[in-house]
Parts: structure tokens; C-alpha cells; sequence
């Protein structure tokens, strides 16, 4: 029988439990997937702590490649034996097996892998909605991006290279700077250690950034508003750190007339055909080596305790897969 993790309480890391899980057929609008490689993302943290409730028991992950297994009588778009990705709800991506809604699914061309599709979904996603709707970068400007060495920091800079952009990033050890520089960061900040509100105006003389692209939160929010420039756009994305206090406006937005935005990814792909097209996007970025992933780790799918920790801790340099 196949296995998933399966979430029967919040907790550590701890409370990923393996399990054999009868998978059944799917239904009319559904394709059943053997899932090849799973992405690993901070959210699923979230997801596991209860910092962003779901309800119990549940699977949990949004992302994943494979191959399709079967699909639903209704389905038009997929055939048995397709490759496929997807990186949505519904939760239970960590699993060998299971069914998707067909809407939720992105064919995957030849020449990319299930581990690299795996890597990109969620991650190429999130940066290609970033830096080209909710803040449309151009040649020449230079932003802020906090923690340049993690999953989504690894595509990120080079994105915003492509375009002919340059990005300050932010690192949490000297470890991590290396990484960050070969990602492509025109600047790394280990902001363990120095001020990096003080190092981005030394570095732009003072004018600041137009935009900063904030998937850390809490310990972050109010010296990325220092870096910003006048009308400035603060792109708040996560909460790596834990979740924003309460923002005070007179204070902290109304001096330079501030934008302030909490983006996620389903408001940026609301159907089938902007998702297609947006992966679509990454996968010509990786095919024309504009992007190159680089795997830091990859875990059996009975080790995801282990990649929480590893991920929560501030370990992984790069972004991380599970082996079903
Ligand atoms: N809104 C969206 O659409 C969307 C989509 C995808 C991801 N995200 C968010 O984007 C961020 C990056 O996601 P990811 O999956 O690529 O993770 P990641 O960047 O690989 O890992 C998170 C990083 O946050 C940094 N961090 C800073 N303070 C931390 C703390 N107190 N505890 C743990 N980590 C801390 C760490 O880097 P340093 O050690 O270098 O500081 C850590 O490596 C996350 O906040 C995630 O929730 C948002």
C-alpha cells in the first residue's frame, strides 16, 4: 500500500507520522499521481506548527512531480504515463501516491526532471509572481531580498539578473554568504552579525531600494521599511522569523508614503491556464540557463522529520527535495 506523512496533531517535527494510506480511484476531475520527488517548503512548517490552522488529520506538502497513474472521466488535458507538477492545495504532497484535482496539475516538458520540477514549483512560481506582478522590476534598480541562500533566495537573484536587475541579499551566517554571492546577489548582508538597514543605504548612498521582498517577518519588517525609498514597495511574503506585529501606519508607512503588500501565491495563479504559464515561464528560464537549481539536500520521504528540522534550524543552504 502506498505511504504519506500524515498530520494527525500540530506540533514539531515530531508529529509527521509515515502511514499506509489506501489511495482509491480518482474522481471525474481528478488524475491519480505517483509522485517521483516532493518540494520541501517553509510553509509546510507552518502548516505542521499551526501557524496557519488546516484541519486535523490531514496530509501535508503542496508540491510535487510525477507521473500521471489514471485520470477521471471528465479530464481532457492529461493522459496516463504525462508528467506532471503541481504545488497547491489541496495538502498531501508528502506521498508516494495520491489523487489531485486535474486543475491543479502543469505539464512538464522533456528535458526537466521530476526532482528539478519539484524544486521549481512553488519556488520559481513565487518568484516569477514577485518580481514581474506584484512589483514589476526593471533593468537598472537594485532591490532587497531577505535570506538569499534559502529555496526561494536561490532562484531569486538570478530571476531578477535575467531581467538586468541587481539584488542585495541578507544571510543568517558567514556560511551562507558564498552561497548567496553564487546566487547571484550583487551584495550579501549577514544580518546575524551587522546592522543591514545601515549597510543598504551605505550601499544604494543612502537613496535606498524601491522594493523589498521580505519572506522572514517578524525580525525583518521594520528595517526592511528603513531601507525603502520614498513611495517605496515593501513586499512582505512570509514569516520565516514568526508572523508580522501590528503595523503602525502614522509611523511606519505614512513618513515616505510606503506600499505595503502580504501576496500569496493562488492570489497570482487563480486558474489552470495563468498556472501553465507561469511554469511555463520557469521552465524556459531553466532550458536557456538563465536559472540553474543547485539540490542541497534530499531526504527519504520516512526522513521529512528530519528536513523540518534541518529546514526550521536554519541548516539547509539551497532548497531541499523528499524521495517517496
Ligand atoms: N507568500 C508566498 O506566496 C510564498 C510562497 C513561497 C514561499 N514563501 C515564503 O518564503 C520564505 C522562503 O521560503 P523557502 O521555502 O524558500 O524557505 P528558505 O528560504 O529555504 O528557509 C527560510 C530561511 O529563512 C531564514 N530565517 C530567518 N530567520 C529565521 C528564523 N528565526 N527561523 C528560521 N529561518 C529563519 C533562514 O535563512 P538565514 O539563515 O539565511 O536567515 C532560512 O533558511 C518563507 O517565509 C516562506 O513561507 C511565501
Amino acid at each position: 500500500m502506498p505511504k504519506s506523512i500524515i498530520l494527525k496533531k500540530n506540533g514539531g517535527p515530531e508529529v509527521l507520522e509515515l502511514q499506509n494510506v489506501e489511495v482509491g480511484s480518482p474522481g471525474p476531475d481528478e488524475i491519480k499521481v505517483n509522485n517521483h520527488a516532493i518540494g520541501l517548503n517553509y510553509i509546510d512548517t507552518y502548516h505542521r506548527s499551526g501557524l496557519y490552522p488546516i484541519k486535523l488529520p490531514s496530509g501535508i506538502g503542496l508540491e510535487a512531480a510525477g507521473k500521471v497513474d489514471e485520470i477521471g472521466s471528465n479530464v481532457k488535458e492529461f493522459n496516463k504515463g504525462d508528467n506532471i507538477a503541481y504545488a497547491s492545495v489541496p495538502l498531501g504532497a508528502y506521498a508516494q501516491q495520491r489523487i489531485i484535482p486535474a486543475k491543479i496539475a502543469v505539464k512538464v516538458p522533456d528535458g526537466i526532471s521530476h526532482e528539478l520540477a519539484a524544486t521549481l514549483m512553488t519556488k520559481g512560481l513565487t518568484t516569477n509572481y514577485l518580481l514581474t506582478k506584484t512589483y514589476k522590476l526593471r533593468a537598472g534598480e537594485t532591490v532587497l531580498f531577505h535570506a538569499a541562500a534559502g529555496g526561494v533566495g536561490q532562484i531569486f537573484a538570478q530571476w531578477a539578473n535575467s531581467i538586468g536587475a541587481k539584488v542585495i541579499g541578507t544571510v543568517g551566517s558567514d556560511e551562507k554568504i558564498k552561497a548567496a554571492e553564487e546566487n547571484g546577489y550583487s551584495h550579501v548582508i549577514n544580518y546575524t552579525k551587522s546592522n543591514f538597514a545601515k549597510e543598504v543605504l551605505k550601499i544604494t548612498k543612502n537613496s535606498g531600494v524601491p522594493a523589498v521582498f521580505d519572506g522572514v517577518g517578524k525580525n525583518t519588517f521594520l528595517g526592511s521599511l528603513e531601507c525603502l525609498s520614498t513611495r517605496g514597495m515593501m513586499i512582505s511574503f512570509g514569516n520565516a522569523s514568526g508572523p508580522l506585529d501590528p503595523v503602525n501606519v502614522p509611523k511606519d508607512i505614512q513618513p515616505k508614503g510606503l506600499y505595503l503588500t502580504r501576496p500569496s501565491i493562488g492570489q497570482y495563479f487563480t486558474n489552470r491556464k495563468e498556472l501553465q504559464a507561469g511554469a511555463d515561464q520557469i521552465f524556459e528560464k531553466i532550458k536557456f540557463g538563465k536559472i540553474k537549481i543547485k539540490i542541497s539536500k534530499r531526504y527519504k520521504l520516512a526522513d521529512a522529520k528530519n528536513a523540518h528540522s534541518d529546514l526550521e534550524s536554519r541548516k539547509l543552504i539551497g532548497p531541499a527535495i523528499l524521495i517517496p
